[in-house]
Parts: C-alpha cells; structure tokens; sequence
C-alpha cells in the first residue's frame, strides 16, 4: 500500500473500482488476477487432495468480509446477532434493525474499496500456500486441507466443518487468522466450532485441536518489520528517522477489557517484538480504530492520534495494521482513505504511509505453515491461556468451548 502526502499533494495508490455489482470482476484489476490465481491454484489443490484423501484440516477462522455489496446486509445481521460479540437489549428484534440502517453507509464504504472484501481470495491463498510447505514439512499428518471459516459471511464456519466432516477428516485444527486472542474474535469462533456439536448433539468424528493465539511468532515478526522498512525506505530521507509508526488495531468496548479480554496485551506484545525487530529505529504508539457507538472504547483512536500528532508538529507518520493479517475494510477504506486521504489533508500531515498488509507475502504463508507444524508436533490440544475464562465472563458458553477442547484426546 502507499499513500503518501508530500508537499501539499495527496497521492492515492490504491486502485479501485467504482462498480458496484458482484463477484470478482467487482474487484479491482490486481485482485482479480490474483483471485484468480488463488482460484486456480486452489482449483489444483482441490483435484489433487480429491485424489489423495486429506488426512489433517485446518480450519481457518476469521470474521470474514462480504464478497459484494449485495452480501453487506446479511454480514451486518450475522454481526449485531452474535452474542459472543455483544450483547443487545432484545437482540434478535434490534439486531436486524440496526444491520438494515446501517447497510447503506457500509456498502457506500466497500463499494469505495472495489466493491467487496478481499479478504477470502486472501485466505485461500495463504491456505494454499501453507498445506503446500505443510505437506512436505510433514509427510506423517499429509495431506493437508485448508478450510476457510468465516463467522458472518460464507463459507461460514458451520459449513466448513460439515466438509471436513464429509472429507472424513482425521485431525482438525481450528486455527485463528487473528494473531492476537480475543473473546470477540477467536473466541466467537471457537464457541461456534461447540455450538455446532452440541447443536447436533453429536461428537465430533474428528480429534479436535486449536491454535488461538500466536501474537510473537517470529515469521509472523519478521513480515511486520520487513513490511515496514520497506515502506519506511519511501520516506524523504531526511525525515525517514523522525517518522512515527503509528501500529493501529481494531479498538475494544472497554466494556470487553475489563472483564480481562486478553487482546489489548497480546497486541502490545506483538508491537513490542516487531520494534526490538527494528532495534527500536523510530518512535512509536500503538492506537485504535473503528470504535463505533457512544459508549467508551480502548484509547486513543487512531484518527485523534494522527489529529494530535500533527498538533504536536510531528507530520511524518507511517501507519502500520498489527491485529489483521489481510486487507479487508478498516485498512482499505478507513485508513487509506478516512485517515491517510481526507484526514491527514485537513491536519496538514507532511507524509503519511501505510505499511501493506501481509496478503500474499510467501514468508507469511511459512509462518502459518510453521505454527501449524509446531502445533501438530506439540500434541498440545490448546495453549494454556485458552483454558483460563475471562475474570469477569459472562457468558457460560465460553466455559464449555474450553471444555470441548481442554476433552479432545489428540
Ligand atoms: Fe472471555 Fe468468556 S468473555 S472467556
């Protein structure tokens, strides 16, 4: 990515589209063809494990995003109705209401970025090329299948483990796309993997085990900081010491926090490690974004930090997403356009960057590749962090799902 405003002048780099139908060709030129090479490859990968049975699957949980602007509506409903993400006063009445007003503006906002999320051509390729090192690194769980399981828009996590369950799958593992845990996030998913079973009131066919967090991976690390000095390198020389890195992630209710989500520490962790990576080469701040709503979310937010920053006299500023590993909306739409665009235009930024996201970084895939080997050979069910409830948690599910997987004899 780049965005960069030197001397007065706002150069966007990202290419959109401004159609607004469906599928693919919505999407612009460069996720096209790459959407297309991931569905191909993954076309091959398909015809290839169809003809060897897939041994090991690996269940790629994320929130997802809708594919077209005909998906919004239902992304949004499945959203405001997962209790695991908020609670609602009568949510199953205020839910839809509040996915149907707010459909408009967030269509509008991917209809700005192409016209749907990229983030499940992003999956799959990074899936594609993690069972790919996967199958050579271990020939004992091979094949090796990826999933891809989203929470709020197809294929949902429901319906990938009705696939891995057809595919008579061995050894399923549920692994986040999020490398830092959150009861919101990996743990929506996690209960929903227990939902399922205890909604059919069956065990599963498969020995179940996850990979919840991996905020200090050192591939994971290493892509963030190289990602960063490479576009650090597109600074004015003279100012390229003096920039901020601003690492931003997706803010929290505090309501979350402070029943002891794990999340705001886990990102901390993940920021402290990609600058002793850097050998601490600029100042920096982690800050937070997409609060919405007038209740108090975890501080400050990114657009009032750039707002500030600027105030200060400090208008050099690279920003760096650290909780998302692929682009989706919060990176294309709110901070390349909100903030890198419009934003740094009215507070007079100098130079303002974003680091491109990990998407199809081949090192990325060898570091999913490698968690999910150490994972495999560990013969650990869960970390131990999983095991712990939240303090302050309400919600008796989250203990159950603990269970179900703390139960399964690997
Ligand atoms: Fe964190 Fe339930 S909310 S374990």
């Amino acid at each position: 990515m780049a965005v960069v405003r030197a001397t007065g002048r706002v150069w966007l780099h990202v290419i959109r589209s401004s159609s607004c139908g469906g599928g693919w060709t919505d999407l612009p030129r460069r996720w096209q063809s790459s959407a297309h090479a991931a569905q191909t490859k993954d076309s091959k990968h398909q015809i290839q494990t169809a003809q060897r049975k897939p041994k090991t699957g690996i269940l790629m949980l994320n929130m997802g995003g809708p594919e077209t602007l005909d998906d919004v509506h239902d992304f949004l409903l499945r959203l405001f109705l997962d209790k695991d993400l908020m609670t609602l006063p009568v949510q199953s009445k205020l839910a839809p209401f509040i996915a149907k007003r707010r459909t408009p503006k967030i269509q509008h906002q991917y209809s700005k970025i192409g016209g749907g999320s990229p983030i499940k051509m992003w999956t799959a390729k990074q899936g594609e090329g993690m069972v790919k090192l996967l199958d050579e690194l271990s020939p004992r769980t091979a094949p090796h299948k990826y999933y891809i399981g989203f929470r709020y828009v197809h294929p949902l996590t429901e319906e990938a483990i009705e696939e891995m369950e057809e595919d008579g799958i061995e050894r399923a593992v549920a692994f986040t796309q999020y490398p830092q845990y959150s009861c919101s996030t990996t743990g929506s998913s996690l209960n929903a993997i227990y939902r399922y079973y205890h909604a059919k009131d069956k065990k599963p066919a498969m020995k179940w085990s996850a990979i919840d967090r991996w905020p200090t991976h050192p591939i994971l690390v290493q892509c963030f900081s190289e990602h960063i000095q490479k576009e650090l390198a597109k600074f004015p020389e003279e100012k390229r010491r003096d920039v901020v890195i601003l690492f931003s992630a997706h803010s929290l209710p505090m309501s979350v926090v402070n029943r002891g989500d794990t999340y705001p520490q886990e990102v901390g962790a993940t920021v402290q490690k990609v600058m002793e990576k850097l050998g601490y080469s600029n100042p920096y701040r982690l800050v937070w974004q997409s609060k919405v709503g007038p209740m108090a979310w975890l501080g400050p937010q990114t657009n009032e930090a750039i707002k500030g920053l600027c105030q200060r006299g400090k208008k050099n500023i690279l920003l760096v997403p650290i909780a998302f590993t692929s682009d989706h909306i919060e990176t294309l739409y709110e901070l390349d356009i909100e903030y890198a665009q419009v934003l740094a235009n009215e507070c007079g930024v100098e130079n303002i960057r974003r680091a491109e996201s990990l998407n199809g970084n081949p090192l990325f895939s060898k570091a999913l590749a490698d968690l999910v080997y150490s994972h495999i050979t560990s013969n650990e069910v869960c970390s131990k962090q999983l095991t712990l409830r939240c303090p302050l948690c309400m919600n008796p599910v989250c203990g159950e799902t603990k269970a179900f997987f703390a139960s399964q004899q690997l």
